[in-house]
Protein backbone atom coordinates (compact mmCIF):
# COMPACT_ATOMS: atom_id res chain seq x y z
CA UNK A 1 0.00 0.00 0.00
CA UNK A 2 1.39 3.50 -0.92
CA UNK A 3 0.10 6.39 1.24
CA UNK A 4 1.28 9.35 -0.43
CA UNK A 5 2.23 12.41 1.91
CA UNK A 6 1.62 15.90 0.26
CA UNK A 7 4.53 18.23 1.96
CA UNK A 8 3.12 21.62 1.94
CA UNK A 9 5.12 24.07 4.33
CA UNK A 10 7.19 26.54 2.28
CA UNK A 11 6.10 30.21 1.87
CA UNK A 12 7.52 30.42 -1.86
CA UNK A 13 8.96 33.94 -1.27
CA UNK A 14 11.05 33.96 -4.52
CA UNK A 15 7.72 34.12 -6.00
CA UNK A 16 6.81 37.37 -4.88
CA UNK A 17 4.60 39.29 -4.97
CA UNK A 18 1.50 36.53 -6.29
CA UNK A 19 2.95 33.80 -3.65
CA UNK A 20 2.54 35.36 -0.29
CA UNK A 21 2.65 34.01 2.76
CA UNK A 22 -0.67 33.53 3.74
CA UNK A 23 -1.24 32.12 -0.04
CA UNK A 24 1.82 30.58 -1.12
CA UNK A 25 2.43 29.36 -4.25
CA UNK A 26 1.47 25.58 -4.02
CA UNK A 27 -1.70 26.88 -3.96
CA UNK A 28 -1.67 29.12 -6.64
CA UNK A 29 -2.49 27.76 -10.73
CA UNK A 30 1.06 28.98 -12.02
CA UNK A 31 1.40 25.62 -14.34
CA UNK A 32 -1.46 24.47 -15.32
CA UNK A 33 -5.23 25.77 -14.98
CA UNK A 34 -4.71 23.54 -11.52
CA UNK A 35 -2.65 24.64 -8.33
CA UNK A 36 0.52 23.41 -7.66
CA UNK A 37 -0.78 21.62 -4.88
CA UNK A 38 -4.02 19.77 -6.49
CA UNK A 39 -1.32 18.91 -9.64
CA UNK A 40 0.43 17.06 -6.78
CA UNK A 41 -2.46 15.64 -5.33
CA UNK A 42 -3.86 14.68 -8.89
CA UNK A 43 -0.90 12.82 -9.86
CA UNK A 44 -1.25 10.16 -7.24
CA UNK A 45 -5.50 10.36 -7.43
CA UNK A 46 -5.32 6.72 -8.78
CA UNK A 47 -7.10 4.96 -5.89
CA UNK A 48 -5.83 1.55 -8.20
CA UNK A 49 -1.78 2.64 -7.05
CA UNK A 50 -2.84 4.81 -4.26
CA UNK A 51 -4.42 5.18 -1.02
CA UNK A 52 -5.68 8.62 -0.23
CA UNK A 53 -3.24 11.28 0.84
CA UNK A 54 -2.15 12.38 3.94
CA UNK A 55 -1.18 16.16 4.09
CA UNK A 56 1.14 18.00 6.07
CA UNK A 57 0.90 21.63 6.08
CA UNK A 58 0.97 24.63 8.35
CA UNK A 59 -2.32 25.58 10.59
CA UNK A 60 -3.02 28.79 8.40
CA UNK A 61 -3.27 27.01 5.19
CA UNK A 62 -6.18 24.39 6.86
CA UNK A 63 -9.29 25.80 4.30
CA UNK A 64 -6.77 26.24 1.47
CA UNK A 65 -5.88 22.71 1.29
CA UNK A 66 -9.56 21.37 1.86
CA UNK A 67 -10.93 23.35 -0.32
CA UNK A 68 -8.03 22.57 -2.94
CA UNK A 69 -8.77 19.22 -2.55
CA UNK A 70 -12.70 19.15 -2.45
CA UNK A 71 -12.43 20.91 -5.65
CA UNK A 72 -10.37 17.98 -7.51
CA UNK A 73 -12.44 15.69 -5.66
CA UNK A 74 -10.23 14.00 -3.60
CA UNK A 75 -10.88 12.73 -0.11
CA UNK A 76 -7.66 12.88 2.00
CA UNK A 77 -6.69 9.95 4.50
CA UNK A 78 -6.59 13.15 6.87
CA UNK A 79 -4.57 16.81 7.03
CA UNK A 80 -2.26 17.13 10.10
CA UNK A 81 -1.78 20.89 11.09
CA UNK A 82 1.41 22.69 12.03
CA UNK A 83 1.15 24.74 14.43
CA UNK A 84 4.49 26.48 13.24
CA UNK A 85 6.90 24.96 10.48
CA UNK A 86 9.75 22.86 11.95
CA UNK A 87 11.30 21.81 8.59
CA UNK A 88 10.99 18.01 6.75
CA UNK A 89 12.25 15.50 9.24
CA UNK A 90 9.49 16.49 11.65
CA UNK A 91 6.88 16.44 8.89
CA UNK A 92 8.10 13.30 7.80
CA UNK A 93 7.91 11.95 11.27
CA UNK A 94 4.80 13.23 11.78
CA UNK A 95 3.06 11.41 8.70
CA UNK A 96 5.34 7.68 9.61
CA UNK A 97 3.91 7.83 13.19
CA UNK A 98 0.51 8.68 12.28
CA UNK A 99 0.38 6.18 9.79
CA UNK A 100 2.27 3.58 10.97
CA UNK A 101 -0.03 3.75 14.05
CA UNK A 102 -2.77 1.80 11.14
CA UNK A 103 -0.79 0.30 8.66
CA UNK A 104 2.83 -0.87 9.52
CA UNK A 105 3.64 -1.98 6.54
CA UNK A 106 2.74 0.73 4.25
CA UNK A 107 5.22 2.92 1.62
CA UNK A 108 4.86 6.74 2.26
CA UNK A 109 5.41 8.41 -0.72
CA UNK A 110 6.63 11.61 -0.04
CA UNK A 111 5.96 14.79 -2.31
CA UNK A 112 6.29 18.12 -2.36
CA UNK A 113 3.58 20.32 -3.23
CA UNK A 114 5.45 22.63 -5.11
CA UNK A 115 7.08 20.78 -7.90
CA UNK A 116 5.82 20.12 -11.86
CA UNK A 117 6.17 16.83 -13.47
CA UNK A 118 5.53 17.23 -17.40
CA UNK A 119 5.71 13.56 -18.20
CA UNK A 120 2.89 11.78 -15.24
CA UNK A 121 3.22 8.41 -17.14
CA UNK A 122 6.61 7.92 -16.68
CA UNK A 123 6.38 9.26 -12.96
CA UNK A 124 4.13 6.69 -12.26
CA UNK A 125 6.31 3.96 -13.87
CA UNK A 126 8.85 5.20 -11.63
CA UNK A 127 7.06 5.06 -8.54
CA UNK A 128 6.37 1.09 -9.51
CA UNK A 129 9.94 0.79 -9.58
CA UNK A 130 10.43 2.51 -6.65
CA UNK A 131 8.20 0.20 -4.85
CA UNK A 132 10.04 -2.62 -5.63
CA UNK A 133 13.30 -1.25 -4.08
CA UNK A 134 11.09 -0.07 -1.03
CA UNK A 135 9.69 -3.35 -0.35
CA UNK A 136 13.18 -4.71 0.38
CA UNK A 137 13.75 -2.05 2.98
CA UNK A 138 15.04 0.85 1.29
CA UNK A 139 14.78 4.29 1.35
CA UNK A 140 13.82 5.56 -1.80
CA UNK A 141 15.05 8.84 -3.62
CA UNK A 142 14.99 9.82 -7.50
CA UNK A 143 17.37 10.67 -8.99
CA UNK A 144 17.29 13.81 -11.66
CA UNK A 145 19.81 14.28 -14.50
CA UNK A 146 21.84 17.64 -13.54
CA UNK A 147 22.36 20.06 -16.09
CA UNK A 148 23.68 23.44 -13.82
CA UNK A 149 25.54 23.01 -10.66
CA UNK A 150 22.43 24.28 -9.00
CA UNK A 151 23.91 24.35 -4.66
CA UNK A 152 20.02 24.29 -3.71
CA UNK A 153 19.68 20.51 -4.59
CA UNK A 154 21.09 17.55 -3.05
CA UNK A 155 23.17 15.74 -4.71
CA UNK A 156 23.16 11.79 -5.53
CA UNK A 157 26.07 9.69 -5.97
CA UNK A 158 24.95 6.48 -7.93
CA UNK A 159 26.35 3.11 -6.53
CA UNK A 160 26.20 -0.69 -7.36
CA UNK A 161 22.74 -1.52 -9.10
CA UNK A 162 20.53 -3.80 -6.55
CA UNK A 163 20.42 -7.49 -6.65
CA UNK A 164 16.82 -7.58 -6.33
CA UNK A 165 15.15 -4.65 -8.72
CA UNK A 166 15.70 -3.62 -12.47
CA UNK A 167 16.54 0.11 -13.02
CA UNK A 168 17.34 0.88 -8.95
CA UNK A 169 21.20 1.45 -7.25
CA UNK A 170 22.64 1.77 -3.97
CA UNK A 171 23.50 5.30 -3.06
CA UNK A 172 26.85 5.60 -2.24
CA UNK A 173 27.25 8.86 -0.78
CA UNK A 174 23.81 11.42 -0.39
CA UNK A 175 25.57 15.43 -0.51
CA UNK A 176 22.52 17.84 0.48
CA UNK A 177 23.35 21.63 -0.80
CA UNK A 178 27.16 21.42 -1.62
CA UNK A 179 28.95 24.41 -2.58
CA UNK A 180 29.16 25.46 -6.07
CA UNK A 181 33.15 24.26 -6.62
CA UNK A 182 31.70 20.57 -5.56
CA UNK A 183 28.43 21.18 -7.48
CA UNK A 184 30.89 21.63 -10.33
CA UNK A 185 32.79 18.35 -9.57
CA UNK A 186 29.85 16.42 -9.12
CA UNK A 187 28.50 17.68 -12.92
CA UNK A 188 31.80 16.97 -14.50
CA UNK A 189 31.85 13.85 -12.54
CA UNK A 190 28.57 12.50 -14.33
CA UNK A 191 28.07 9.46 -11.90
CA UNK A 192 25.38 11.95 -9.73
CA UNK A 193 22.11 12.73 -9.46
CA UNK A 194 20.24 15.70 -8.44
CA UNK A 195 17.73 14.54 -5.20
CA UNK A 196 14.29 15.19 -6.18
CA UNK A 197 12.77 15.88 -2.98
CA UNK A 198 10.30 13.22 -3.39
CA UNK A 199 11.02 9.87 -1.35
CA UNK A 200 9.53 6.31 -1.15
CA UNK A 201 9.99 4.55 2.33
CA UNK A 202 8.71 1.66 4.39
CA UNK A 203 7.09 3.29 7.16
CA UNK A 204 8.42 0.96 10.00
CA UNK A 205 12.44 1.74 8.25
CA UNK A 206 11.74 5.60 8.20
CA UNK A 207 11.19 5.50 11.47
CA UNK A 208 13.94 3.51 12.52
CA UNK A 209 16.09 5.53 10.61
CA UNK A 210 14.58 8.92 12.66
CA UNK A 211 14.85 7.19 15.91
CA UNK A 212 18.65 6.54 15.15
CA UNK A 213 19.81 9.51 13.61
CA UNK A 214 17.14 12.41 14.97
CA UNK A 215 15.94 11.19 18.52
CA UNK A 216 14.56 14.53 19.28
CA UNK A 217 12.75 14.80 16.19
CA UNK A 218 10.48 11.91 16.74
CA UNK A 219 9.84 12.34 20.39
CA UNK A 220 8.30 15.98 19.84
CA UNK A 221 6.27 14.63 17.27
CA UNK A 222 5.01 11.44 18.76
CA UNK A 223 4.40 14.22 22.11
CA UNK A 224 2.69 16.66 19.02
CA UNK A 225 0.55 14.29 18.28
CA UNK A 226 -0.62 12.38 21.34
CA UNK A 227 -1.62 15.55 22.80
CA UNK A 228 -2.98 16.96 20.09
CA UNK A 229 -6.95 16.50 18.45
CA UNK A 230 -8.99 15.76 15.52
CA UNK A 231 -11.36 17.87 14.22
CA UNK A 232 -13.07 16.12 10.55
CA UNK A 233 -10.12 15.71 8.50
CA UNK A 234 -7.85 18.03 10.13
CA UNK A 235 -5.83 17.13 13.20
CA UNK A 236 -4.37 19.49 15.39
CA UNK A 237 -1.12 18.68 17.10
CA UNK A 238 -0.27 20.40 20.12
CA UNK A 239 2.07 23.48 20.08
CA UNK A 240 4.00 23.25 22.72
CA UNK A 241 5.36 19.84 22.66
CA UNK A 242 5.69 20.37 18.77
CA UNK A 243 7.30 23.29 19.45
CA UNK A 244 10.58 21.84 21.15
CA UNK A 245 11.12 19.57 17.80
CA UNK A 246 14.82 20.59 16.25
CA UNK A 247 13.92 22.15 12.77
CA UNK A 248 16.12 20.23 10.52
CA UNK A 249 15.50 18.71 7.17
CA UNK A 250 15.09 15.04 6.35
CA UNK A 251 18.35 15.21 3.86
CA UNK A 252 20.67 16.33 6.50
CA UNK A 253 18.56 14.53 9.12
CA UNK A 254 18.31 10.66 7.48
CA UNK A 255 19.54 10.49 4.06
CA UNK A 256 23.18 12.00 4.50
CA UNK A 257 23.75 9.77 7.52
CA UNK A 258 21.67 6.22 6.58
CA UNK A 259 23.06 3.46 4.83
CA UNK A 260 19.66 2.34 3.65
CA UNK A 261 19.36 4.77 0.58
CA UNK A 262 18.69 3.53 -2.96
CA UNK A 263 18.14 5.87 -6.14
CA UNK A 264 15.89 5.18 -8.97
CA UNK A 265 17.51 7.45 -11.85
CA UNK A 266 13.98 9.26 -14.16
CA UNK A 267 13.36 11.03 -16.53
CA UNK A 268 10.23 12.78 -15.38
CA UNK A 269 10.50 16.43 -16.77
CA UNK A 270 11.00 17.67 -13.19
CA UNK A 271 10.98 20.77 -12.34
CA UNK A 272 11.18 22.41 -8.99
CA UNK A 273 9.07 25.70 -9.39
CA UNK A 274 11.21 27.83 -7.02
CA UNK A 275 11.48 31.02 -8.65
CA UNK A 276 10.05 32.74 -11.36
CA UNK A 277 12.66 31.92 -14.05
CA UNK A 278 11.74 28.13 -13.69
CA UNK A 279 8.29 29.12 -14.69
CA UNK A 280 9.42 31.19 -18.00
CA UNK A 281 11.55 27.70 -18.29
CA UNK A 282 8.42 25.02 -18.22
CA UNK A 283 6.21 27.79 -19.82
CA UNK A 284 4.85 27.64 -23.29
CA UNK A 285 6.34 30.53 -25.60
CA UNK A 286 5.67 32.36 -28.24
CA UNK A 287 8.03 33.18 -31.49
CA UNK A 288 10.12 35.67 -29.75
CA UNK A 289 10.54 33.23 -26.73
CA UNK A 290 7.74 35.25 -24.29
CA UNK A 291 5.95 33.42 -21.99
CA UNK A 292 2.40 35.15 -21.37
CA UNK A 293 -0.10 34.96 -19.22
CA UNK A 294 -3.29 37.36 -18.77
CA UNK A 295 -3.73 41.09 -20.17
CA UNK A 296 -0.28 41.67 -21.62
CA UNK A 297 1.13 43.11 -24.48
CA UNK A 298 4.30 42.92 -26.20
CA UNK A 299 6.50 44.94 -28.43
CA UNK A 300 9.54 44.13 -29.85
CA UNK A 301 10.47 42.15 -26.39
CA UNK A 302 12.05 38.84 -26.09
CA UNK A 303 12.40 36.11 -24.02
CA UNK A 304 10.89 37.63 -20.82
CA UNK A 305 8.02 36.26 -18.21
CA UNK A 306 5.25 38.67 -18.13
CA UNK A 307 2.27 37.63 -15.91
CA UNK A 308 -1.01 40.49 -15.24
CA UNK A 309 -4.57 39.78 -14.18
CA UNK A 310 -6.05 42.80 -13.72
CA UNK A 311 -3.95 45.24 -15.03
CA UNK A 312 -2.72 45.69 -19.00
CA UNK A 313 0.52 45.63 -18.94
CA UNK A 314 2.65 46.59 -22.17
CA UNK A 315 6.65 45.63 -22.41
CA UNK A 316 8.54 47.20 -24.67
CA UNK A 317 11.80 46.34 -26.52
CA UNK A 318 13.14 44.40 -23.26
CA UNK A 319 14.95 41.16 -23.46
CA UNK A 320 14.99 38.34 -20.75
CA UNK A 321 12.88 40.57 -18.02
CA UNK A 322 10.46 39.23 -15.49
CA UNK A 323 7.43 41.26 -15.20
CA UNK A 324 4.90 40.56 -12.65
CA UNK A 325 1.84 42.84 -11.67
CA UNK A 326 -0.80 42.17 -9.31
CA UNK A 327 -3.44 44.76 -7.00
CA UNK A 328 -0.58 45.73 -4.79
CA UNK A 329 2.70 45.34 -6.06
CA UNK A 330 4.44 45.24 -9.34
CA UNK A 331 7.83 43.44 -9.32
CA UNK A 332 10.61 43.67 -12.63
CA UNK A 333 13.42 41.28 -12.40
CA UNK A 334 16.18 40.37 -15.18
CA UNK A 335 15.38 36.68 -15.71
CA UNK A 336 18.88 35.68 -14.31
CA UNK A 337 18.47 37.41 -10.93
CA UNK A 338 15.15 35.62 -10.42
CA UNK A 339 16.34 33.85 -7.37
CA UNK A 340 17.41 37.55 -5.38
CA UNK A 341 13.73 38.46 -5.24
CA UNK A 342 13.75 36.76 -2.36
CA UNK A 343 15.66 39.34 -0.79
CA UNK A 344 13.04 41.94 -1.47
CA UNK A 345 11.21 39.54 0.70
CA UNK A 346 13.57 39.14 3.32
CA UNK A 347 13.41 43.32 3.73
CA UNK A 348 9.42 43.51 3.69
CA UNK A 349 9.62 40.94 6.76
CA UNK A 350 11.98 43.19 8.47
CA UNK A 351 10.38 46.60 7.63
CA UNK A 352 7.09 44.78 8.30
N1 LIG B 1 4.58 20.32 6.11
C1 LIG B 1 5.77 20.88 6.00
N2 LIG B 1 6.38 21.42 7.08
N3 LIG B 1 6.36 20.91 4.78
C2 LIG B 1 7.56 21.50 4.68
C3 LIG B 1 8.23 22.09 5.77
C4 LIG B 1 7.58 22.06 7.05
O1 LIG B 1 8.08 22.55 8.07
N4 LIG B 1 9.41 22.61 5.33
C5 LIG B 1 9.45 22.35 4.01
N5 LIG B 1 8.34 21.70 3.60
C6 LIG B 1 7.99 21.27 2.25
C7 LIG B 1 8.16 22.41 1.27
O2 LIG B 1 6.93 23.08 1.07
C8 LIG B 1 8.59 21.70 0.02
O3 LIG B 1 7.45 21.27 -0.71
C9 LIG B 1 9.34 20.46 0.53
O4 LIG B 1 8.89 20.26 1.87
C10 LIG B 1 10.87 20.58 0.49
O5 LIG B 1 11.26 21.65 1.31
P1 LIG B 1 12.22 22.81 0.77
O6 LIG B 1 12.45 23.76 1.89
O7 LIG B 1 11.67 23.37 -0.51
O8 LIG B 1 13.55 22.00 0.51
P2 LIG B 1 14.72 22.41 -0.50
O9 LIG B 1 14.18 22.84 -1.80
O10 LIG B 1 15.63 23.35 0.20
O11 LIG B 1 15.51 21.01 -0.70
C11 LIG B 1 14.84 19.80 -0.95
O12 LIG B 1 14.31 19.74 -2.26
C12 LIG B 1 15.33 19.72 -3.33
C13 LIG B 1 14.60 19.60 -4.65
O13 LIG B 1 13.63 20.55 -4.81
C14 LIG B 1 15.88 18.68 -0.68
O14 LIG B 1 15.20 17.43 -0.63
C15 LIG B 1 16.96 18.66 -1.76
O15 LIG B 1 17.82 17.54 -1.57
C16 LIG B 1 16.30 18.57 -3.13
O16 LIG B 1 17.30 18.57 -4.16
MG1 LIG C 1 12.35 23.45 -2.49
Amino acid sequence: KIVPVLLSGGSGSRLWPLSRELYPKQFLALCSDRTMFQDTALRVGDELAFAPPLVVCNQEHRFLVAEQLRQSGLKPRGILLEPMGRNTAAACALAALSVAATDPDALLLLLPADHEIRAPDAFRQTVLVAAQAAQTGRLVTFGIAPTTPETGYGYIQRGRPLDEVEGAFEVAAFVEKPTLAVAQSYLEDGGYAWNSGMFLFPVGQLLAELERHAPAVVAACRAALDGGQSDLDFFRLDATAFAVAPSISIDYAVMERTDMAAVVPCDIGWTDVGAWSALWDVGSKDADGNVLVGDVLMEGASDCYVRSENHLTAVVGVKNAVVVVVDDAVLVADRDHAQDVKRIVDRLKKTG
